[in-house]
Formats: C-alpha cells, sequence, structure tokens
C-alpha cells in the first residue's frame, strides 16, 4: 500500500478500510493491556539482598542508597518476615564483621556475624530459602574478593579453599542456597564438591557467572564498608565481552551450577538474553546497588516517575529472559502486584 500526499488527499488521511493492522486496538484499554502483556512480574521470582552487620546498636540508612538499611539482628528478622509475608521468593545475605584481616578469616568463623545472619533470618522465616553470599571483599582488610599473592594480585587457587569452607560454615548454619560472588576460576567445582562431601548435597548454587568489574557496585560498597582501593578488573569482567561472559556461564554449568547469574542486569540485558539461551537451568539477574541508587536519585530530583521507572527496570529484565531478579525493591514491589 502506498501512500500518496498529494494536494487532493491532505488534511483527510487514508480511508478507514485501507488501514486493516490496527496494533492500538491492543492497547486502548488498561483491561485489553493486562489479557495481552507478553511479561508480568511475580514476587516469587525476586530475591532481597539484606546487609548484616557486626555490633551495630540502631539499623543504619545508608547514605548512597535511599531507603535500605544495614540491619542489626532484630531489623534483619523484621525485613525477613515483611519480604516473606509480602511473597518474595528468598533473601540474599551479605555481613560486615567488626574486624578484618588478610585472610578475610570471620567468613568462616561458625560464630562470625555471616554464620550468625544466616542463622537469624532462618529463624525468623524457616521455610523462606536464605542465600548466602560466599566471597572475601567484605571480611579482607584489602577489601579483594580473594587472598593476595606476595606481588600483589589475587591469588585464585589459593582463595579456593577459603570458599569451600566459608560455604560449609554457611550450609551448616542453614543456608538453603549460597551464592558465590567472587570470580575465582574453579569455583563452583571446588565449592560443590566441599559441600558433597561434608553431607550438603540439597544445598544449592547461585553462581556469579557473568559478573562484570562494574562501576554500578559504587553504593554496595559503603553498604559493607569494603576497604578496597583499586579496582576488581583482574577478575571480574570487562563490561566490553559478551562471548566471554557465555563461556563463564558454560563453565558454572559444567561444574555443577544450580542457577546462573549474570550482573549487573540493566546495562547488560543482551547478556542476560544470550545467557538464557544457553543455559539449562535458571537464569538470575541482579539489578545492582548503583542501578538502585540511579532511580532512586533521579526520582527524588523530580526527573522521574519512581514507581513506574521501577516497574519498568524490572519487567525489561524479566522481558530479556531472567527467571529470578535480585533486587533491593522486592518488598515494595511485592507489595505493588499484590494490591
Ligand atoms: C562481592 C559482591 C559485590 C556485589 C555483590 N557481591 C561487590 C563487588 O563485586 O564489588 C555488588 C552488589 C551490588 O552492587 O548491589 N561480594
Amino acid at each position: 500500500m502506498t501512500v500518496t500526499h498529494s494536494p487532493e488527499n491532505q488534511g483527510d488521511g487514508l480511508p478507514p478500510e485501507q488501514i486493516v493492522q490496527r496494533p492500538r486496538r491492543l492497547r486502548r484499554t488498561a483491561a485489553i493491556r493486562a489479557m495481552v502483556a507478553e511479561t508480568r512480574l511475580d514476587p516469587a521470582d525476586f530475591v532481597l539482598p539484606l546487609f548484616a552487620v557486626e555490633g551495630l546498636d540502631e539499623p543504619r540508612e545508608l547514605a548512597a542508597m535511599p531507603g535500605i538499611l544495614q540491619h542489626t539482628k532484630q531489623s534483619l528478622q523484621r525485613a525477613v518476615h515483611e519480604a516473606a509475608d509480602a511473597g518474595v521468593g528468598a533473601v540474599m545475605l551479605f555481613a560486615t564483621p567488626a574486624h578484618r584481616d588478610p585472610q578475610g578469616s570471620e567468613a568462616w568463623n561458625p560464630t562470625g556475624i555471616m554464620a550468625n545472619a544466616v542463622r537469624w533470618a532462618v529463624d525468623a522465616e524457616p521455610e523462606l530459602p536464605v542465600v548466602a553470599d560466599v566471597c572475601l571483599d567484605e571480611f579482607t582488610d584489602h577489601g579483594h574478593c580473594g587472598v593476595l599473592a606476595p606481588d600483589g594480585s589475587v591469588d585464585n587457587d589459593a582463595t579456593l579453599p577459603l570458599y569451600a569452607r566459608m560455604s560449609c560454615v554457611l550450609a551448616d548454619a542453614g543456608a538453603a542456597m549460597l551464592g558465590p560472588s567472587g570470580m575465582m576460576d574453579g569455583q563452583i567445582g571446588v565449592i560443590r564438591e566441599a559441600l558433597d562431601r561434608a553431607g550438603h548435597t540439597d544445598t544449592v548454587l547461585m553462581a556469579y557467572s557473568a559478573k562484570y568489574a562494574s562501576g554500578f557496585f559504587g553504593p554496595f560498597r559503603e553498604a559493607v564498608d569494603c576497604q578496597l582501593t583499586g579496582d576488581r578488573r583482574a577478575y571480574q569482567q570487562d563490561p566490553a565481552n559478551v562471548i566471554e561472559g557465555l563461556r563463564e556461564v558454560e563453565l558454572d554449568l559444567e561444574q555443577g551450577a544450580d542457577i546462573v547469574m549474570v550482573k549487573p542486569a540493566l546495562a547488560y540485558l543482551d547478556v542476560l538474553a544470550k545467557a538464557c539461551q544457553i543455559s539449562n537451568v535458571p537464569v538470575a539477574a541482579y539489578v545492582v546497588s548503583g542501578e538502585y541508587s540511579m532511580i532512586e536519585f533521579a526520582a527524588k530530583a523530580g526527573a522521574i516517575d519512581r514507581r513506574r521507572c521501577i516497574l519498568e527496570a524490572l519487567t525489561g529484565v524479566k522481558r530479556a529472559g531472567a527467571s529470578l531478579i535480585v533486587n533491593y525493591w522486592a518488598t515494595e514491589v511485592a507489595g505493588w502486584l499484590r494490591s
């Protein structure tokens, strides 16, 4: 069909019978739009990250993440109850110790803040899956995700047994799932073997597979009081690479990952979509601290509609293929979706 813009038909438009395809019919009312929506958010797919801090008297709101708290035992348990009541699928725990050392030894202290936080969450809601972060960056005095070699580089192979030890302690404490996030080569295989040998054959591994060296992790550093100077580019991935991200996913699948993850989410939706094509296990995506804060600060400044943009961002992640969405809005959005 050719449309001619001769002086005779100008302003009259096309005769209606010539426009057979009218996609707008399915957009006309909210009820019709809801019927034909291809993507629906579900609180059961959400994972809520929570930060526990050793020796904290009162919960403390993060300057870099408005609305997000560093938790005491009491406030953590309250947040876990609220998440469970709202139908959120799981909580994911990070912890900050009072004392750090070069090895990060508080990470595998059976009565340290990380294992305690797991117990607090499990006690609060025994049915809610608790995902415990497995990484050393919160626990080392240099802030890297592993131990250092004499030359100052992060020693991959010396770090692996420490992850294995930490994993067994957190599984003992009751974590149903572990989230190894340190990007050491071989970490999933080593952790799986150690868990199985300790009898934790049912502990789920949610592997941070395609994790990028991202500026969007910035606010998280305040949340866990990370001591890092420099960056993680020698172990986390280059944001320019997608083939490499898929290789990481394949390696984690070979090593026994039960869930694979792409992180960050919003700036990596292409990686996520491709990971979903090659994965035979659920794929999670993590909308990280900086992605949270961008929306929060823009909304505070009056530049965007907060609720609308949060829902749009999460819908985009789901539409790209994520089965699970780790995000800091989980409980609040679950409430919106229910009402
Ligand atoms: C490492 C870890 C980080 C995040 C989750 N796990 C920080 C990093 O890799 O530098 C970032 C999460 C976020 O920014 O929301 N334990």
